[in-house]
C-alpha cells in the first residue's frame, strides 16, 4: 500500500520520465519480425513491456540487454516459433490485442493468458475483424485465455468500428503477413506509432487522408528492414507530474524528451483550455515522432468542457485530468468517456467513487463525467480503491499530496506495470509518498 500525504514546498526540479509504453511495445514487436538487427534505447522497463519482451523470447527471438540498451535480431515475418508454454501477458491489454493480430497469421497455434483484470477485458474488438481475414480462435466468450489457431490470412478491406489504436495495430500486424493489399479505414484517428515505425522499417504501407479519415493501405508479405529506435519519454507518465506541479503552490518542473505525437496530446490541449501554465520548448522529430521539452508552473486552473472526440486523444489521461479538475475554480464536463469502463479497471466508476471519498462532487451520467469542485461535500474515508489499476493509483497519489489528509492507496504495486520508479521519481522532486 502507498500512503500519500500533503506536500508544502511544491514540486520542483527536472523530472526524468521513462520511455513511452505504447512505443516500447512496438519497439519489441516490429524489430522481432523484421530481417536484421535493431538497437533500441530508452525502452520502458516496466512489467507490461517485459511481458511483450518475454513473449518474443519465448517465440525464439534473440533479444539481448546490454546496459540499458536492447538489441533485437529479427529473422523475418515468418521466423517466429511456437512457444512451448502459454504466453502470459499479465496485465497488458496492448500486448494482448497486438499479439492476437500478429499470431493469427503465423503457422503455429498459440494460447494467450493474462491476470484477473486482463482476463475480463474485451477481445472480440480484435478477434471479430481478424475472423474476416480468415483467422480462427477458440473464443472463450471473447476473453483471455484465448487460443489462436495460426493460419494463412486473406487481406482485408475494413472500417474500424471503434477508435482503438490497439485494434488498428493488431489488424496492421496481421495484414503485414497476409497476401495482397489490405485497407483499414480509420474515421476517428488514433495514436499512429505503428504506422510511423513501419514506415521507417520500409514496410509497404501508405496512409491517405480522405476528409477527416485515414485510409491505411498495407501490401503484405514484404520483409521489414530494421532501423535503430530511440524511444521518447511517455506523455502519459509525465501527466502525473504535470498535474502535481499545476495544482501545488510554489511548483516549477522541467521534463525533457517528451513524446508530443498529435494523436496522443489531448491532455496538453485539455490543460491548455484549463489555463495551465505549460511551455513547450525545442520541438523536434526523432524516428518520425514529435518530441519536445516541457516546463510547468503552478497555475490557477479553470474547469473545461471536453467533447467526446477528446477521448481518442487522451483516453489514458482522464484519471489524472480528473484530479486537475478537482482543484479548478469551476466545474468540468468530460463527454463520451465510456471506454474508461473497459480499461485495466472500470476507471469511470473508480474516478467517481474515489473523488467522492475525497470530498469532491462528481457525477457519471451514462458516458459523461462531471466534476464540480465548487460544491463542498464531506470526505468519506481516506482509502483509495484501485482495483489493481496503475493509473488510478498514481492519480490518487497526486491527489493525496494536495489534500490535507493522508490517502491510503490500496493495491498500489500495480504501478510497476507502467512506471516502476514512480515513488522515487516523485519524492526526488518534493513529493511525499511512502510505502
Ligand atoms: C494503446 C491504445 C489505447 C490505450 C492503451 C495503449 C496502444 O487503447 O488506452 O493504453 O498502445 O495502442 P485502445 O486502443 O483500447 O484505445
Amino acid at each position: 500500500m502507498l500512503v500519500s500525504s500533503k506536500i508544502v514546498n511544491g514540486i520542483n526540479g527536472t523530472v526524468i520520465i521513462p520511455g513511452d509504453k505504447s512505443i516500447s511495445h512496438r519497439s519489441i514487436i516490429i524489430p522481432s519480425i523484421s530481417k536484421g538487427v535493431t538497437h533500441i534505447s530508452n525502452l520502458l522497463w516496466s512489467e507490461d513491456v517485459l511481458r511483450t519482451l518475454n513473449a518474443f523470447q519465448a517465440m525464439g527471438v534473440n533479444i539481448q540487454v546490454i546496459k540499458d540498451n536492447v538489441i533485437i535480431e529479427g529473422k523475418g515475418l515468418n521466423s517466429l516459433i511456437k512457444s512451448d508454454k502459454n504466453i502470459n501477458l499479465g496485465n497488458s491489454g496492448t500486448s494482448a490485442r497486438l499479439l492476437t493480430g500478429l499470431l493469427s497469421s503465423q503457422n503455429f497455434n498459440s494460447t494467450l493468458v493474462g491476470d484477473k483484470s486482463l482476463s475480463k477485458r474485451p477481445m472480440e474488438r480484435i478477434t471479430k475483424p481478424l475472423e474476416l481475414m480468415g483467422a480462427k480462435f477458440n473464443n472463450n466468450h471473447n476473453k483471455l485465455p484465448l487460443k489462436i489457431y495460426g493460419k494463412k490470412l486473406n487481406n482485408i478491406d475494413y472500417e474500424l468500428e471503434l477508435p482503438s489504436a490497439q485494434v488498428k495495430t493488431g489488424l496492421i500486424l496481421a495484414a503485414l503477413n497476409a497476401e495482397g493489399i489490405s485497407k483499414i479505414v480509420e474515421k476517428k484517428i488514433t495514436r499512429n506509432h505503428t504506422e510511423i515505425m513501419l514506415e521507417s522499417f520500409n514496410a509497404d504501407i501508405q496512409i491517405k487522408k480522405k476528409d477527416t479519415a485515414n485510409h491505411i493501405f498495407i501490401n503484405g508479405k514484404k520483409e521489414l528492414v530494421p532501423k535503430n529506435i530511440s524511444v521518447p519519454s511517455d506523455l502519459s507518465s509525465a501527466s502525473f507530474f504535470i498535474v502535481a506541479a499545476l495544482i501545488n503552490k510554489n511548483s516549477f518542473i522541467k521534463m525533457n524528451n517528451i513524446n508530443l505525437n498529435p494523436t496522443r496530446d489531448g491532455i496538453l490541449r485539455a490543460l491548455n483550455l484549463m489555463q495551465a501554465n505549460i511551455q513547450i520548448n525545442n520541438k523536434r522529430i526523432i524516428n518520425g515522432e514529435l518530441i519536445g521539452d516541457l516546463e510547468i508552473k503552478t497555475s490557477e486552473l479553470k474547469g473545461c468542457e471536453l467533447e467526446s472526440d477528446y477521448a481518442r486523444l487522451m483516453i489514458d489521461e482522464y484519471p489524472i485530468l480528473s484530479i486537475a479538475a478537482a482543484f479548478a475554480k469551476s466545474p468540468s464536463l468530460f463527454k463520451g468517456v465510456g471506454e474508461l469502463k473497459v480499461k485495466e479497471s472500470n476507471r469511470l466508476e473508480l474516478i467517481r467513487h474515489n473523488l467522492h471519498n475525497c470530498g469532491i462532487f462528481c457525477k457519471v451520467n451514462d458516458e459523461d463525467l462531471y466534476i464540480d469542485p465548487t460544491k463542498k461535500i464531506n470526505p468519506k474515508e481516506n482509502q483509495i480503491k484501485t482495483d489493481n489499476d496503475h493509473r488510478i493509483a498514481m492519480s490518487f497519489a497526486i491527489m493525496g499530496m494536495r489534500l490535507g489528509v493522508e490517502l491510503k492507496i490500496n493495491d498500489s504495486e500495480f504501478i510497476k506495470t507502467s512506471f516502476p520508479n514512480f515513488l522515487i521519481t516523485l519524492n526526488r522532486v518534493g513529493g511525499n509518498l511512502s510505502g
